[in-house]
């Protein structure tokens, strides 16, 4: 028997894969204001960008229900990122030198997914496995097979949408498109169906829209919103190169790729 989200009946800010962009977040945020009761984070708050120490800052104060992501756990110490690109590397070498020393504690503090909530599931990568990327079937139908609640919330890969599996074995994926800031889609949570929602990357979105990206699941209405919110990306690129992070990883923010 499936858990469902009923008993608080709340609205959930889900913020994922942040990566350091202070600009973007603050738009989520503003967006998002007045529209959510609590808040999580499903991990990868720092790396890439430029605010390492004033987005840990700023997301501590909206909640202190946070995942740790695989960027998490490198800019931390806790791996070497010896599995990532040259590029990531780099960036992830200057988080690791700029971060403040409580900082580095507080992210090597975070526990690893899956985490389950008030009926429902949070991970970074896949709730099998932390650092895996669902990309398709061959990943999602295990990890949807796995829940333990109706669904689970997932980032990592920092493409907004998810998969669903019907309790005949149907698999669908969920896709989002908008041109307008604000709620892009909404999925409603039907009985008998699980759910893996992603929802998208705060601060790096890699699904082609630059926008900064999130979701909100209402518990009441049984249903998830998927958002984006333009913020000023120029302003976010400007400290890139001011911090001599690598150029790719500063013209890729504004391709969303
Ligand atoms: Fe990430």
């Amino acid at each position: 028997m499936l858990a469902v989200p009923s008993s608080a009946q709340l609205r959930y800010l889900i913020l994922s894969d942040i990566h350091s962009n202070l600009e973007a977040l603050e738009k989520c945020l503003e967006l998002a204001e007045g529209q959510y009761d609590e808040a999580v984070c499903l991990g990868d708050i720092v790396g890439y960008g430029p605010d390492p120490n004033a987005v840990i800052d700023r997301l501590r104060q909206v909640t202190r229900t946070v995942i740790r992501g695989n960027h998490d756990k490198a800019c931390s110490g806790i791996t070497e990122a010896e599995d990532f690109n040259p590029l990531a590397r780099q960036a992830t070498l200057w988080t690791r030198q700029t971060l403040t020393a409580e900082h580095l504690s507080f992210l090597r503090s975070l526990p690893p997914g899956p985490l389950t909530l008030d009926g429902f599931q949070i991970a970074h990568g896949s709730p099998v496995d932390e650092d895996q990327y669902i990309v398709g079937p061959e990943t999602a139908i295990p990890a949807l097979k796995s829940l333990t609640s109706q669904t689970a919330f997932f980032g990592h890969t920092h493409l907004q949408g998810g998969f669903m599996l019907t309790f005949k074995g149907g698999f669908r994926s969920i896709r989002c498109s908008g041109a307008e800031d604000g709620c892009v889609l909404a999925v409603t949570l039907e009985d008998g169906v699980r759910y893996l929602i992603n929802p998208g990357s705060v601060g790096q979105p890699r699904d082609g829209d630059w926008r900064a990206a999130f979701a909100i699941l209402d518990d009441t209405q049984r249903r998830v919103e998927y958002y984006r919110a333009s913020y000023e990306v120029a302003q976010t690129q400007r400290k890139m190169y001011e911090a001599g992070l690598p150029e790719p990883l500063i013209i890729r923010l504004q391709l969303g790729r």
